[in-house]
Order: structure tokens, then C-alpha cells, then sequence
């Protein structure tokens, strides 16, 4: 791995105004300063709908310009600042997305994707000097960003490139509200809607940390084609994953989930076109006494009588702490989740091609999918 002096500039997929779209561009490279490192990324991720944030569409996603594009990502150190003491030059890291103030970590945009819901993440992600994505040869990152991987175990035992890791930043998401509520191996948990983006993830998350789960949808050759990609994605020849129709009578379909037995936890996900559907109810009265709750999505309609009634926790989380990403790490590192490149399909694009690789993305992504902008 070379550990050469930073060039001068370097090429990055630069927005200059939203109505712009990108241009591959060579900038001044990032030069490292104090709680900093300097990536060299070689794969970055493209979401589902990085397409609709930079357009404006998406209009929850606010990013200012000009800005360098990017995601969560798989690099190497380059140069770090002067106050690191652990990551040296050379060590494989996920640059992880979730910025945070750290004068104020209630302050916290995600990198080049949203600016955050605060005076102070805004102003961190407008001139906290962390504004610029890894869609880019080099990127500044936080110090606490970087997390170590172990590129011998996981690029060399396990099989995985190095661009297939970057699958690890789709997976983060659904893993932060799983871990936030105590998932256990061996426990039941709802996932709903299972057949989204995130949602799938979640399932093939719990199902790789050994839990039964119990998937609601809208569709029925959906949710089978769900239990098929986990099933032949897991290590494991014993996946318990059962499956549940949203009919939208919430009385039935807490039935038919009751139908498994009393679940242990629910992990909610729904978007905010389906707020007030009432999947999100009759998973609550499907759960034993003393079950958890994860509501990461934007559902309005879960009040029902059972969570006091049965001693119900509702826990939001928006995204994930830096722990859970050091803990997803060691699970990937044991062989936990799918292995090889076999199992994940990772579809690769120049920076010129980010065009390509937003519709790409639009179209494959979920269990086993990954689109990755290799610099
Ligand atoms: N908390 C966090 O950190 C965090 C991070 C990222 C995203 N999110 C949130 O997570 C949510 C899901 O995001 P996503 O990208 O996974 O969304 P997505 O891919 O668009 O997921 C859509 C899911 O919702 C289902 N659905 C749509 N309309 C429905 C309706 N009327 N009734 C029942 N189900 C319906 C879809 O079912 P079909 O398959 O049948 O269409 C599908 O399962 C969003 O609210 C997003 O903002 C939260």
C-alpha cells in the first residue's frame, strides 16, 4: 500500500449548483488537519435515491453547493493529522457518513446527502470543513469516521473486494435500530414493510444474527422474492424467515402475525407515503409483554392501548452510533454476514459515469445489491 505524499489535486465529482448535475472535475486535495485523516477512497457508495437528492426531488435531503457527492465508503489512510494514534497510513477503513459536532453530537449532518434538522448541523455541514463526499480520489474525514478493517481476514479468508464492502453502509442503517432495541439470537422480530430498501437489509441483517423474522408486506411475490435472495444469501441452512400481508385491517393481520406466537420486537420502517397504514399497529398487538420497538421511518399511526398495556417500548433512532458501526465490523469479520463476491453483486462506475450510476442504483439495490463510484 503506498504511502506517497498527497498529489497537489486530484479528480472529484463536484455539484456546483443543484441545477448543475455533476461534473468530474481536478480540485486541490484535501490536506490533513488536527482530529483528521485523509482517505484514499476506492469505492464509494451510491444510495437508491442519490439520484433524487441532488436533483432536489427529495426534498427531506437538503445538501448545500458546491459540493464533492458521496455516501458511506471502503478506503485506505493516506496521511492522518497530528493528534491520531491509532490509524496510520495504509489501513483498509469504512468511512462512515454520520458527521457530528464535537462540541455538540446533538448537531449531525450525513455527508453530502443531509444537511440535518438543526441551526448547528447545518452550520457544521456548511462550514465545519467536513462538507465534502467520497465521491472523490481523496476525502477529509473526522478521525472517530474511520473505522479500522481488517483487509487480511476480510479481503483474503472471507473473499469479500474491497469494493463489495462497501454493502456494510446499506446494512448499517437497519442494524443501528436493531441493536438499538437488544435484538437477541433466537428472538422473533416483525420487520414493516420488510420488501423496501432498508427494510429488506433489516431482515437479512437479523436473520445473519441468528433471529427469527417475521416480514409484512404489501405483496405476496415480493415477500417470497425477499425469503428466496435472504435464504441464498445466508450462511445458515436453518433461516427462519416467515411472512405476513399488510390487508390494511389491523386487527386480521396482528392475527395472522399472532399466528407465529408473541414476537420479541418490532423494527419499523415505514416511508412516509405509507405513514398511516396500519401495519405498524398490528405488529405492536402481535408483540409478548415487554417487547421493543425500533420506529426508524416516518410512521404516524401506532397508538394502540397494548403498549401500555403489555409494557411496550417505542425507541426512535436515527441512524446509528460509532460502537454499532465498530460491532457490525467484528460481525463481519467473524463470517457473520454473506460472504464473497459471490454474494453480493456489485455493480461498479467510473466518476464520469454517475449518471449510470444513479439509475443504476435506483433499480438494484436491497439484499445482495450493491452500486458502488470507484474514483
Ligand atoms: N432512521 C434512519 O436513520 C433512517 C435512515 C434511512 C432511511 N430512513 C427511513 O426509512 C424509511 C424507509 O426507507 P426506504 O428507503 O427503505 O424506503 P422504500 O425503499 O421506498 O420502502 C418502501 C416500503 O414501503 C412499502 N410501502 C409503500 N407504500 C406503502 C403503503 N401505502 N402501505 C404499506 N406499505 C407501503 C413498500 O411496499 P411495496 O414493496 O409493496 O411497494 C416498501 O416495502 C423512510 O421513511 C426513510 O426516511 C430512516
Amino acid at each position: 500500500m503506498s504511502t506517497t505524499p498527497l498529489p497537489a489535486q486530484h479528480r472529484a465529482l463536484l455539484l456546483s449548483t443543484p441545477e448543475s448535475g455533476f461534473d468530474a472535475k481536478t480540485l486541490p486535495t484535501p490536506q490533513p488537519t488536527p482530529g483528521s485523516a485523509i482517505i484514499r477512497i476506492t469505492a464509494a457508495g451510491v444510495l437508491p435515491y442519490h439520484g433524487d437528492v441532488y436533483n432536489g426531488t427529495r426534498r427531506s435531503n437538503t445538501v448545500p453547493t458546491p459540493l464533492v457527492g458521496g455516501f458511506g465508503a471502503i478506503g485506505h489512510v493516506a496521511v492522518v493529522g497530528p493528534d491520531a494514534v491509532a490509524l496510520k497510513p495504509g489501513q483498509l477503513v469504512y468511512v462512515d457518513c454520520v458527521v457530528r459536532a464535537r462540541d455538540d453530537p446533538d448537531s449531525f449532518f450525513l455527508s453530502a446527502i443531509y444537511s440535518g434538522s438543526t441551526e448547528g448541523s447545518k452550520k457544521l455541514m456548511a462550514d465545519g470543513g467536513w462538507r465534502d463526499g467520497t465521491f472523490a480520489e481523496f476525502v477529509r474525514v473526522p478521525l472517530e469516521n474511520c473505522i479500522a478493517l481488517d483487509e487480511g481476514r476480510l479481503c483474503q479468508s472471507l473473499g469479500y473486494t474491497v469494493q463489495d464492502l462497501v454493502y456494510m453502509a446499506y446494512l448499517l442503517v437497519p442494524f443501528g435500530g436493531i441493536r438499538d432495541i437488544g435484538l437477541q439470537a433466537g428472538e422473533t422480530i416483525i420487520v414493516c414493510p420488510a420488501t423496501g430498501f432498508y427494510g429488506s437489509l433489516g431482515v437479512q441483517v437479523a436473520v445473519a444474527m441468528g433471529a427469527r423474522v417475521i416480514a409484512m408486506g404489501r405483496s405476496e411475490e415480493k415477500l417470497g422474492r425477499l425469503v428466496e435472495d435472504v435464504k441464498r444469501r445466508s450462511l445458515s441452512r436453518g433461516v427462519d424467515i416467515e411472512t405476513v400481508i399488510i390487508t390494511g385491517d389491523e386487527d386480521k393481520d396482528a392475527d395472522a402475525l399472532r399466528a407465529f406466537g408473541a414476537a420479541d420486537a418490532v423494527l419499523d420502517l415505514t416511508p412516509a407515503a405509507a405513514a398511516t397504514s396500519t401495519h405498524t399497529k398490528s405488529a405492536i398487538k402481535a408483540l409478548r409483554r415487554g417487547g421493543r420497538v425500533s420506529l426508524m421511518g416516518s410512521t404516524t399511526n401506532f397508538a394502540v392501548s397494548q403498549i401500555m398495556v403489555n409494557n411496550i417500548t417505542l425507541k426512535g433512532k436515527m441512524m446509528y452510533e460509532r460502537e454499532t458501526i465498530v460491532h457490525f465490523a467484528k460481525m463481519l469479520e467473524r463470517g457473520l454476514l454473506p460472504l464473497g463476491k459471490d454474494l453480493i453483486e456489485t455493480k461498479i462506475f467510473s466518476l464520469e459515469d454517475w449518471k449510470v450510476a444513479f439509475d443504476t442504483a435506483a433499480e438494484h439495490n436491497g439484499v445482495g445489491k450493491c452500486v458502488v463510484i470507484t474514483p
